[in-house]
């Protein structure tokens, strides 16, 4: 689970949005996480303390006079646990308050009295589109990221006050990304990576072609685990049925032809290049412009093929690659002897590091075992789920960046 052993306080401030902090506290404690609930008194008129208490089974703390507390400090007890304060949804109000380091009730109290160098505090912000949109609130915002504050995305679209625009808090899914993306270390902090990723496909006729069992998984995984560490990511996807991980660009392609020109732009001004995608290595020489039709003799086509390009080779044989400006990661796709076919296509693709895997064994799977091929040997990544291999494989891209 990604939030093993965080304890976070959830702060509720008054808006519509406190719907969602219902389930934006399950979906952290079922990431492993413990949620303290604290609540302005305005959130309440929002929804019950006994939702929220009933939710993170632990009782919410609302008032700066809860006697409870042995010391009847819970701002300081409070605060002091915390592996982070998230405030969603936070009110323009609560903005406004935390800016001016008021604390005239509990949640702005245990601001002000946090750790600040030690207990993060993120904030979800949530309100109508010109509220959002006033000088004031962008002003706020400015100078809360400038006192070290997180502060995460605005959702856009319908209002609960009817009208549509920027404002609205983020879904509790997206939060929930969110917050693991900020707990992760940030070893790819002003990179701008590209993933190639998923199948090819290789039109025969308007209706027909040739792909692979390529899901896409383990570079959507890998898209996201470098967002995650802070990189800049463009995903370059083949037709996969996968959901684009927040905060990377996507760019959708179909054949190989395809692939290669938009990697060609975006390789341009990237630092690191990983090519996870199943490119097809042949192609119908020539795509029909009609379906092709059954005559009725029982003669079948003959197809002709011609050799698709070879991505990878060509931007690891770059100025940019050969001077070290870009780093390029290759994948192999094998059914036996991993090691030597991976060792090899490491010095015919002329990269510094190639990532093995056994290709009938991770097709459309959750989970994968990779094993990192460079020029000091193979470090084997033991079978895990794919978030969690592409993680530690952006750890190993980190460290060589270093030595290279
Ligand atoms: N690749 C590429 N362009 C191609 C073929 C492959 O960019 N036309 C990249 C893949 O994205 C992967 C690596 O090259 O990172 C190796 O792909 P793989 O299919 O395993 O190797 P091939 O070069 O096709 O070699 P072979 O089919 O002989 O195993």
């Amino acid at each position: 689970m990604d939030l093993t052993g965080k304890h976070i306080v959830l702060g509720l401030t008054g808006g519509i949005a406190c719907y969602k902090a219902a389930e934006l506290c399950r979906a952290l404690i079922k990431q492993g996480a413990t949620v303290q609930v604290v609540m302005t008194e305005a959130a309440a008129q929002f929804i019950t303390p006994v939702t929220m208490q009933a939710l993170s089974n632990r009782p919410v703390f609302d008032s700066q006079w809860d006697a409870r507390e042995r010391n009847n400090m819970p701002h300081i007890n409070l605060s002091r646990e915390a592996d982070a304060i998230l405030i969603a949804p936070c009110s323009a109000d609560f903005m406004a308050k935390l800016l001016h380091g008021r604390a005239d009730d509990l949640l702005s109290l245990m601001c002000l009295a946090r750790p600040i160098d030690i207990v993060p505090l993120i904030v979800a912000p949530a309100m109508n589109r010109e509220m959002w949109s006033h000088p004031a609130t962008q002003r706020n915002l400015k100078q809360l990221r400038e006192d070290g504050t997180h502060v995460l995305g605005v959702g856009n679209g319908d209002q609960a006050c009817g009208e549509t625009g920027d404002g609205r808090m983020l879904e509790p899914e997206e939060l929930l990304q969110d917050v693991i993306a900020f707990f992760q270390p940030k070893l790819l902090a002003g990179h701008k990576v590209v993933v190639t990723a998923g199948p090819t496909f290789e039109a025969i006729d308007p209706v027909r072609g040739i792909t692979n069992l390529s899901s896409g998984k383990m570079g959507f995984a890998i898209a996201r685990a470098a967002q995650e560490a802070g990189a800049e990511v463009t995903l370059v996807a083949g037709p996969v049925a996968q959901a684009t991980p927040r905060g990377v660009a996507r760019v959708d392609v179909r054949s190989a032809l395809n692939m290669r020109s938009a990697l060609m732009e975006i390789a341009n001004d990237a630092t690191i290049f990983i090519a996870t995608a199943a490119v097809a290595d042949w192609r119908p020489a020539t795509a029909a412009d009609q379906k092709l039709k059954k005559d009725g003799s029982g003669t079948t086509p003959q197809l002709e093929f011609v050799e698709n390009p070879d991505i990878l080779a060509e931007v690891a044989s770059s100025a940019r690659a050969v001077d070290g400006a870009l780093f390029c990661v290759g994948f192999a796709a094998e059914s036996h002897d991993l090691l030597a076919h991976a060792s090899a296509k490491r010095l015919r693709k002329k990269v510094p590091l190639l990532v093995g895997n056994i290709g009938p064994a991770t097709f459309g799977q959750d989970d994968n075992a990779l094993l990192l091929v460079d020029a000091e040997g193979a470090t084997e990544l033991p079978r895990n789920n794919k978030l969690q291999l592409a993680r530690q494989l952006v750890a190993e891209i980190a460290k060589r960046l270093h030595s290279h």
